[in-house]
């Protein structure tokens, strides 16, 4: 039905060291979606350990946006196994989602800060929301101020959007991300549209949170430094499945033209 990709995927995983004695966080197996007659995963495959930083890389339109929707539940694959935290995605209510979700968080491609309110109130917003999850604090203040510390962004509380910088709502966006402390963070491009310093700041917070949180983190990206700096793996998407795996050295020495076209600058 599909035709095959010129290199099998490799055996997978196939980073060991990155995974003794680690639990998975996130399994998928086998995923399948198409669009009419657009296939765009054919049969994906991904496991993020926990405290991993794992880099997801593939070509703009390649099914890295859609992968990581199938991820949370905002999409439905056609078939496939997804599994976050130990508990299969297609098999939750709505309820069950949105509490899943509380240990997910989610960067998006973009920042979606919501425009009308200050960036307090958005740290607020998923506090409202999941406010069980920390143990119904009377005061939330606090937590908005450790959000933004982490960020370097403590100045800004009462800010509206229009008045941050691309790169300041890139931060935001993370703050609010944190504020749950999520035990799963995925990324999607998050230093897209982001000057290279801009970009490195963004990385190094990247870093900084898994280091303090012990977060696990999927990273979608198509920024060679952005993976060189934060992955301990690197799996690349083509033609809708893996079609290599390896940390940054391994595939950056890859003469497979199809993997060296990812590195070339
Ligand atoms: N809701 C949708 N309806 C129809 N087609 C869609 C939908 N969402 C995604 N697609 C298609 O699926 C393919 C993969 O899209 P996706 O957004 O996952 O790409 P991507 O790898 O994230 O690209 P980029 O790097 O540009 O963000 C594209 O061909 C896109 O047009
Ligand atoms: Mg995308």
């Amino acid at each position: 039905m599909t035709s095959e990709p010129m290199t099998q995927p490799e055996t997978y995983p196939k980073t060991d060291e990155t995974r003794k004695g680690k639990e998975a966080v996130i399994r998928i197996r086998d995923l399948y979606k198409s669009f009419g007659p657009v296939q765009v995963l054919r049969g994906f495959n991904l496991t993020l350990y926990e405290r991993e930083n794992l880099v997801v890389m593939g070509k703009s339109g390649s099914g890295k946006s859609v992968m990581i929707k199938c991820l949370v539940g905002l999409m439905d694959p056609d078939s496939g196994y997804v599994e976050v935290l130990g508990q299969e995605i297609s098999g939750l209510g709505r309820q069950q989602l949105d509490q899943l979700r509380s240990d997910i968080g989610f960067l998006f491609q973009g920042s979606a800060l919501y425009d009308s309110m200050t960036v307090r109130e958005n740290l607020e917003f998923p506090l409202r929301r999941h406010r069980e999850k920390l143990g119904n604090p009377k005061d939330t203040l606090p937590l908005v101020e450790e959000a933004l510390e982490n960020v370097g962004l403590a100045h800004a509380i009462d800010m509206m959007p229009a008045e941050l910088s691309g790169g300041m709502k890139r931060r935001i966006a993370l703050a609010r991300t944190l504020i749950l402390k999520p035990r799963v963070i995925l990324y999607d491009e998050p230093t897209s549209g982001l000057d290279p310093i801009t970009a490195k700041e963004i990385i190094g917070l990247m870093r900084r949170i898994q280091q303090k949180y012990g977060t696990a983190s999927l990273i979608i990206t198509h920024d060679v430094d952005c993976a060189r700096v934060v992955s301990e793996r690197i799996l690349l998407l083509v033609d809708g499945v893996n079609y290599a795996e390896g940390s940054y050295a391994e595939l950056a020495g890859n003469a497979d033209p199809k993997v060296e076209a990812f590195f070339k600058k």
